[in-house]
């Protein structure tokens, strides 16, 4: 038998062109999994699955995440390769814990106005995505994580998930508009009752109320938001972001309850009981509020 191998000539070329290939390729999954430091990315058939990951945080909030969260938004809008987008947490526990406390914890007032002011304009970006976005809720999803999924234009929760706006027990409100869509969705009555009293409730009380569109076991929630996006992603895209245009016209930027909800949230940092509760929270310990 004569073993016919490649000339000592023909191999080096190929082994070079091996080599770019692999370069490229691990840039192309560099691109899709390594660009940013708190999220992973995925695209799975033309769905975008951003995953908010700060296990250790509870994926919660930092400026950093909401900066690259914009980013990937907005670059996903121009993205052929993108029809709908899944946004979810990291681990088994949460969705979204809420925006980072350990960071604000020390934001003067001026900063706490900043702080919603992006906060405001980045789940804009969201809710006006012209491709639909869904909040896989598979745990917490407080504060900003439960305004993070009330600016998606659908929520599916698991059904070990909690929704609720705890801010008032750290002393300040809530700054990323959840005090205006929450109303949106649940109406004044229990929108109040949850703003106020910062009780969490369960996916299954959350699905009854109108905040949640489906609820599922922790296995099949990212197959149900695919199966949703999947049916949407098969009309005409033109369609759905005309349908998109359309209802986000009830829900513009420039009603009064928003700049009212920068403006309070701003205040609250200038409290006594924002650096109580805030302290409270990282000590690991009881509020004792004043009221100053
Ligand atoms: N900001 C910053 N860190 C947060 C956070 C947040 N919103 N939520 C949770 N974490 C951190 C905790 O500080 C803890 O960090 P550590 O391990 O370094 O101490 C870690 O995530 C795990 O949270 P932990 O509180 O130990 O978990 P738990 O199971 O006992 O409680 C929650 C879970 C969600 C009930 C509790 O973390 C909580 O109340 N979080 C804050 C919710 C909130 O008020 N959100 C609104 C913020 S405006």
């Amino acid at each position: 038998m004569v073993l016919l191998l490649p000339h000592k000539e023909t191999v080096k070329p190929i082994k070079g062109f091996i080599l770019l290939l692999l370069t490229i390729l691990v840039n192309i999954q560099n691109l899709y999994t390594k660009m940013y430091n708190n999220l992973l990315t995925e695209n799975r058939e033309r769905i975008l699955i951003i995953t908010i990951n700060r296990e250790t945080k509870l994926n919660a909030l930092n400026l950093e995440t909401l900066s690259e969260i914009k980013a990937v938004i907005a670059s996903a809008q121009t993205d052929e390769a993108v029809s709908g987008i899944i946004i979810t947490g990291a681990g088994e526990k949460a969705f979204v814990a809420g925006a980072d406390i350990a960071e604000f914890a020390n934001f003067s007032e001026a900063e706490g106005t900043n702080m919603a002011k992006n906060g405001h304009d980045i789940f804009f970006s969201i809710e006006q995505s012209l491709k639909p976005v869904i909040a896989a809720v598979n745990g917490f999803a407080l504060g900003g994580g439960c305004e993070l999924a009330m600016a998606c234009h659908m929520r599916v929760a698991s059904d070990n998930a909690k929704f609720g706006q705890p801010e008032v027990s750290l002393g300040i409100i809530p700054g990323y508009a959840g005090t205006q869509r929450l109303i949106q969705l649940v109406g004044k009555g229990k929108a109040l009752e949850l703003l106020m009293t910062a009780d969490l409730i369960s996916a299954h009380e959350a699905h009854q109320l109108g905040l949640v569109n489906h609820v599922t076991t922790p296995d099949e929630l990212m197959n149900k938001c695919i199966e949703i996006t999947n049916k949407i992603k098969s009309k005409s895209p033109i369609a759905i972001a005309a349908v998109i245009k359309c209802v986000n016209t009830q829900f513009t930027k420039d009603q009064p309850g928003f700049d009212k909800e920068v403006e309070l949230f701003g205040k609250s940092f200038a409290t006594e009981d924002f650096k109580e509760g805030t302290t409270a929270f990282m000590e690991k310990r009881k509020t004792v509020f004043t009221g100053k």
